[in-house]
């Protein structure tokens, strides 16, 4: 299979700046080792969003909405159009925030397959304008796919305009519910809000913990989490970085949390969802080359996993 690396570096939904330097710090990490990954394959970008951060939000509770809905309608066609034209896209991505607009093109090339979406993150990332404590919308990208607003627990108090755009930004691709809450698997989550767990144990949305992955071993999870999604057509993966343990990496990335998987575990588990034939694309997130503090960097240990998916998914 033919693979397509699609540059986003938005990092307008993240609270810690520095994230939009992360795909590049990749790329660089590949030139420094003398890698030709990024010339064998095919690169592609989106436009430039971050100017958002040059002037105040005027949507405290979804900051940068605006911005972010036309991240959203860019990646819908952008990743539809690499589908369609049967390549595999693997979407480097400065913050979390833009993964629901990724879903949204894996939807519009897939109109009529049931998705499954593999969520390896420390966070759940499933609030809501409604919910959010911080308004960061990289918090929010699986709610947004899940068409969950879970008002049940809100705590902020939406105004009508915030409220519009974050319909609207459900809605790019047409539909609103774009994964069903029994199709999502988390890995390695560990760091979430009240909120957040209302809506996970209201769905009993499946979840395998760093002990989990751990004891059982990837292998395990691998299966488990082919198990849950046995009924789904086609599967997207998403891997922030901030699953890996920040004490095994380089702390380098926004909203680093202890105890997370091993960067081993990390790359052995992205390598066998890579194999899987009904993976159809795959996300890498949240590198911050402004935050590393210490020299084996966040990019140069997220370009061992691209390299090792990158093979995998070429030799399908
Ligand atoms: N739950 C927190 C918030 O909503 C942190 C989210 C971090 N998300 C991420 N993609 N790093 O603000
Ligand atoms: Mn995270
Ligand atoms: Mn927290
Ligand atoms: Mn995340």
């Amino acid at each position: 299979t033919n693979v397509t690396f699609l540059i986003n570096k938005s990092e307008i939904t993240a609270g810690t700046r520095g994230a939009s330097l992360g795909p590049d710090a990749i790329i660089t990490a590949a030139r420094k080792k003398e890698s030709y990954l990024f010339g064998e394959n095919t690169l592609e970008k989106t436009t430039n969003s971050n100017g958002y951060l040059d002037k105040p939000t005027k949507y405290p509770f979804a900051k940068r909405i605006d911005g972010l809905l036309s991240v959203y309608q860019e990646l819908n066609s952008k990743v539809a159009e690499i589908l369609n034209k049967n390549s595999f896209p693997i979407i480097l991505a400065a913050d979390h925030g833009s993964a629901g607009g990724t879903i949204s093109g894996i939807k519009s090339a897939f109109p009529d397959k049931r998705i499954g979406a593999v969520w390896i993150d420390a966070h759940a990332d499933i609030h809501t304008p409604y919910t959010t404590p911080s308004g960061n919308m990289h918090g929010m990208p699986l709610a947004s796919v899940m068409d969950v607003d879970n008002i049940e627990c809100k705590i902020n108090d939406v105004d009508a305009e915030t409220a519009a755009l974050w319909n609207q930004l459900k809605n790019v691709g047409g539909v609103s519910q774009k994964v069903k809450p029994e199709d999502v698997v988390y890995v390695a989550v560990r760091d979430t809000e009240e909120q957040e767990e209302f809506v996970i144990n209201k769905f009993g949305i499946k979840w395998f913990s760093v002990n989990d992955v751990r004891t059982l071993g990837v292998a395990k999870i691998v299966e488990g989490i082919n198990d849950q999604l046995k009924n789904c057509d086609i599967v997207y993966v998403t891997f922030d970085v901030d699953s890996m343990d920040p004490d095994m990496t380089s702390h380098g990335t926004g909203t680093p949390v202890p105890n997370g998987i091993s960067p081993e575990e990390a790359k052995d588990l992205m390598n066998a969802l890579a194999a899987n034939s009904k993976t159809v694309c795959m996300e890498i997130v949240e590198v911050n080359p402004c935050l590393d503090e210490k020299e084996n960097t966040m990019a140069e240990v997220t370009l061992d996993i691209v390299e090792t998916i990158t093979n995998t998914i070429r030799n399908r």
